[in-house]
């Protein structure tokens, strides 16, 4: 199961119009996007996106008549459902003849589905293949994390690590990546695991594993992470209505750095008003009862 992160202050954030046109980019368990439909009249329209198509297909299940008024009773808003990622919504709007929206909902990261499952191999807790793709199903020109640590220069395996993942030991890390793949390739997460420790040796001490950061970085750069969410934060911009909003929920402090530089920048051009000055952060109720929470923070801009 996916518990919703910031559910309320999310939906309040977009100040949802009954008749409005709403993006939600990270359909995920589809919870933050039936609310969003809840909201909205039979004029209203809600595109969720997802690359993941067992997202789309659980959002295809809940987003229905029913489900969303109570009873059956009264009509639903119009619902347009891609398996596309959200970087491409200029091309999604104009393929449906949207010029403009009123809200641009992003709940940035993974699902607790995606993670749970061992063959997305995400997880170092968990062996599985070495993909970290966002698509479920990854064509032939989809970078994997396999492709990451089996063909890129050690150089870059290392800045990578560096950078997405702030790790200090990243050279040491790319080092022996590139002597390991010499004799053998890295194929599962387990074995990328056991080279990561052949240099950072785990002690009983660590309150964290020594693999957290490398894992961090390689899912952000297979999929491209931070260049999506610019590349998404110009062109949503872009679409936004007058008095349109973006709200954003971010897991982690490279993602969360895009949001603020680029709402604090829109702000001081006074093309747009900041709703939050500081990140909207989860209660201590939400925390006790949804741990996965903890590093969420919500950005809210209204377009002028
Ligand atoms: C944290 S979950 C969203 C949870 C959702 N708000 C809910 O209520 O269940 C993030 C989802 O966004 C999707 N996602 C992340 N980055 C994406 C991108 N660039 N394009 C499309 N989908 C993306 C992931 O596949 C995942 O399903």
């Amino acid at each position: 199961m996916h518990i919703p992160v910031l559910f309320n202050e999310s939906i309040e954030a977009l100040s949802i119009k009954k008749d409005g046109t709403y993006v939600d980019g990270t359909l995920g368990g589809a919870g933050h996007a039936c609310e969003i439909a809840r909201h909205l009249g039979p004029d209203g329209t809600l595109i969720g996106f997802d690359l993941d198509s067992n997202a789309i297909a659980r959002a295809k299940e809940k987003l229905t008549p029913s489900a969303i008024r109570s009873g059956g009773s009264g009509q639903m808003c119009k619902v347009i459902l891609v398996q596309e990622n959200f970087r491409n919504l200029d091309k999604v709007l104009e393929e449906h003849d949207i010029q403009e929206v009123e809200g641009i909902f992003l709940d940035l990261g993974w699902s607790s589905f995606q993670i749970a499952d061992a063959s997305r191999g995400l997880s170092f807790q968990e062996d599985g293949p070495l993909k970290m793709t966002l698509k479920d199903n990854p064509g032939e020109d989809d970078v994997t994390a396999y492709d990451i640590v089996n063909s890129w220069d050690e150089k870059t395996i290392a800045d990578t690590i560096y950078t997405y993942g702030d790790e200090r030991a990243s050279r040491r890390i790319a080092k022996a990546i590139v002597d390991w793949r010499r004799k053998k390739p890295i194929i599962t997460t387990f074995d990328l695991v056991s080279v990561i420790e052949s240099v950072m040796p785990r002690k009983p001490w660590m309150k964290t594993n020594p693999a957290t950061k490398t894992f961090q970085a390689l899912r952000i750069a297979t999929n491209d992470e931070y260049g999506a969410l610019g590349e998404t934060l110009e062109k949503g911009f872009e679409r936004l209505k007058q008095s349109g909003r973006f709200a954003i929920i971010s897991f982690h402090s490279g993602e969360d750095r895009i949001v603020k530089n680029f709402f604090r920048d829109k702000a001081h051009a006074d093309l747009a008003t900041l709703i939050t000055k500081k990140p909207i952060t989860p209660s201590e109720a939400e925390l006790a009862v949804n741990p996965r929470a903890r590093s969420s923070k919500l950005r809210i801009l209204e377009k002028i």
